[in-house]
């Protein structure tokens, strides 16, 4: 089982329950996983695992979070993601889900091997959305 690595932003709960959710179905899965929000988590740390998810919600007008979230993921792009397994995930309310497409091919452009597409969820992830997450996890555990 391949190292799971969850780096993720979240401000009212909504991501972080999807992360924990994925971070679930990987451990289920007998994948080692390592959650980290987003100001605590290191570049090279989290691009020693083979396997990657980022979660965050969309903010702005359809962007990433832009204090936290933004320069994470501007420093994985400058790193590079060659041939890095990923999946993104994350909360929205009121879009459809622009801001997971633009990441997704941002991603896509640094090299990132996408797993699947972004996974989103309408607000608090409900049992479905949540159960969608384990899955992933799943899924990643043996990427
Ligand atoms: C400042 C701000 C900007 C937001 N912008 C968008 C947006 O552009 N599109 C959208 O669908 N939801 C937007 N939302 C709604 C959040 O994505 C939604 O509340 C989400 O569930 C928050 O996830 P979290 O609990 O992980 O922070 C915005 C929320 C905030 C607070």
């Amino acid at each position: 089982m391949s190292m799971v690595h969850i780096v993720f932003w979240s401000g009212t709960g909504n991501t972080q329950r999807m992360a924990e959710a994925i971070a679930a179905g990987a451990a289920k899965a007998g994948a080692p996983v390592v959650v980290s929000p987003a100001a605590e988590a290191r570049v090279e740390t989290v691009l020693a695992a083979p396997v990657l998810a980022l979660g965050c919600p969309s903010m702005g007008a359809e962007v990433l979070e832009e204090s936290e979230m933004e320069p994470f993921v501007m420093a994985l792009e400058a790193a590079g993601l060659r041939g890095k397994k990923l999946a993104l995930f994350g909360s929205y309310d009121w879009g459809d889900g622009q801001w997971m497409r633009e990441w997704q091919e941002r991603m896509e452009k640094s090299g990132a091997i996408m797993v699947t597409d972004g996974l989103i969820a309408n607000n608090t992830p409900d049992a479905d959305a949540l159960g969608l997450c384990a899955a992933l996890g799943a899924k990643l555990a043996g990427a």
